[in-house]
């Protein structure tokens, strides 16, 4: 039996210690889809299956062999979200976002799942952030979306992240785009990968996409899906561009970027990161205008991306890109016998009121050791509290990090204010 000490493959822990890695990430990602006016959606982890068959698509890698998928105990078919998208257009669908005003602009924070077998920076418990756009077809939407994207890169002062781009057109142009495809592989057909031999038959356009170096050679001198755009999907195309330029978004159109999900029409685009190996790809999406009405809605064009979370972080840590850590502990009160204790716990929560970072002894350490945790956790001020101070309404305030004392009353409201006062100084004194 597996031993419970052990988390399963593929998932990783963040520890107190490194959250606040997580956290800056989040808080960065918050203010980006604020400025861009997305609000936060918010769906379960886990959905009907077939909301992901049809959604994702039957034929794609996620759905054929990713899934986490099991039977209620009601007999149900559930699966543990691989994505975002569709559930956020199920949650569009089931509460009639329609009815507010367009664009819908939605961005979440979410766990995904995917049975893939592990490597750096491919895991089976992974997190995303995600913005979603409905009720759009304008180019300039496509355009803002990657825009917003690139900001957050550059935000995060990430370096050596390239944008490439591609049109995959409509249903009507992909159709003769399919045909084309179909002629050039079929002439190899013997020779392709097993998974190409089956993507031939369900869904050519993933063979652009095949890793297995004979594949990716025929891949190179296929036919472009950029040559077979009809008039709009051009148009558009040319549009996204001209709005990226505008933006001053720098990108590169790279013809064989079809993705692994089923729902993409027109615009898909990724970011790829020159630093983390094989699994590069730090952030992706595109178009999908036909999704909503696919899952039983109204038409209603759509587009949107997703970054994945470790991977950002893998990248931040390969160049060297740190996150301001937290800050320290405010004050340390140390104390010695029944009433300091008491008092300490009373002068500690006052503080928190005020949204200090306090802390006194809860572990029953004697002074010595209190005040080595205090060094430890990097308090910026610590107090001592004993009889005397208790009998006196007075304490001395030490600056830790110039030994600087001052007496302190300990009487509520003067303490606070006081302390207040001296923070504010040292704060001062740090960063003038
Ligand atoms: P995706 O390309 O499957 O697209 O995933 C988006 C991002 O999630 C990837 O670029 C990568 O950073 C991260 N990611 C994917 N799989 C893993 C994994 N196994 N381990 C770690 N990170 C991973 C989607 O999910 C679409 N829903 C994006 C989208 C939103 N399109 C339109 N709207």
């Amino acid at each position: 039996m597996a031993l419970i000490t052990k988390k399963p493959r593929g998932t990783e822990d963040v520890l107190p210690r490194d959250s606040y890695r997580w956290q800056f990430l989040e808080q960065l990602f918050r203010d980006e889809a604020r400025a861009f006016g997305y609000r936060e959606l918010r769906t379960p982890v886990f959905e009907h299956t077939n909301l992901f068959e049809r959604g994702v698509g039957d034929t794609t890698d996620i759905v054929q062999k990713e899934m986490y998928t099991f039977l209620t105990k009601g007999g149900d078919s559930i699966t543990l979200r691989p994505e975002g998208t569709a559930g956020a257009c199920r949650a569009f669908l089931e509460h009639g976002l329609h009815n507010d005003p367009l664009p819908i602009k939605a961005y979440y924070l979410t766990s995904c799942y995917r049975y893939e077998k592990p490597q750096a920076g491919r895991l089976r418990e992974f997190h995303q952030f995600g913005m979603e756009c409905y009720g759009t077809q304008n180019p300039a939407a496509d355009a803002e979306l990657i825009t917003a994207a690139a900001n957050i890169f550059d935000r995060l002062g990430l370096k050596n992240i390239s944008l490439e781009i591609n049109s995959i057109g409509c249903p009507k142009c992909r159709a003769d785009y399919h045909k084309a495809l179909i002629a050039y592989y079929t002439r190899y057909r013997d020779s392709l990968c097993e998974d190409c031999q089956s993507r031939l038959e369900r869904n050519p356009m993933r063979l652009l996409d095949c890793k297995v170096p004979h594949d990716h050679e025929i891949a190179l001198n296929a036919p472009m899906m950029p040559d077979y755009l009809c008039d709009e999907c051009k148009e558009h195309f040319d549009g996204v561009k001209a709005y990226l330029d505008a933006n001053g978004v720098t990108y590169t159109v790279n013809p064989t970027i079809v993705r692994g999900l089923d729902y993409y029409t027109k615009t898909v685009f990724e970011f790829l990161s020159g630093d983390i190996g094989a699994q590069s790809a730090v952030c992706a999406g595109g178009r999908y205008d036909g999704l909503i009405e696919e899952l039983g809605g109204n038409p209603m064009p759509a587009l949107g991306f997703a970054a994945g979370i470790e991977r950002l972080l893998l990248t931040m840590d390969a160049q060297g890109i740190t996150i301001p850590a937290p800050s320290p502990c405010d004050i340390y009160i140390a104390s010695m016998g029944e009433e300091a204790h008491k008092k300490a716990s009373d002068l500690c929560n006052l503080l928190r009121r005020t949204g200090l970072y306090a802390e006194f002894d809860v572990v029953g350490r004697g002074l010595k050791a209190q005040m080595k945790y205090a060094n430890k956790i990097g308090a910026r001020f610590s107090m001592v509290l004993g009889d005397d101070e208790i009998a006196n309404g007075i304490a001395k305030l030490k600056n830790m990090d110039s030994g600087e004392q001052r007496d302190l009353p300990l009487d509520g409201e003067a303490f606070i204010k006081e302390f207040t006062a001296a923070k504010l100084e040292a704060d001062f004194n740090t960063n003038p």
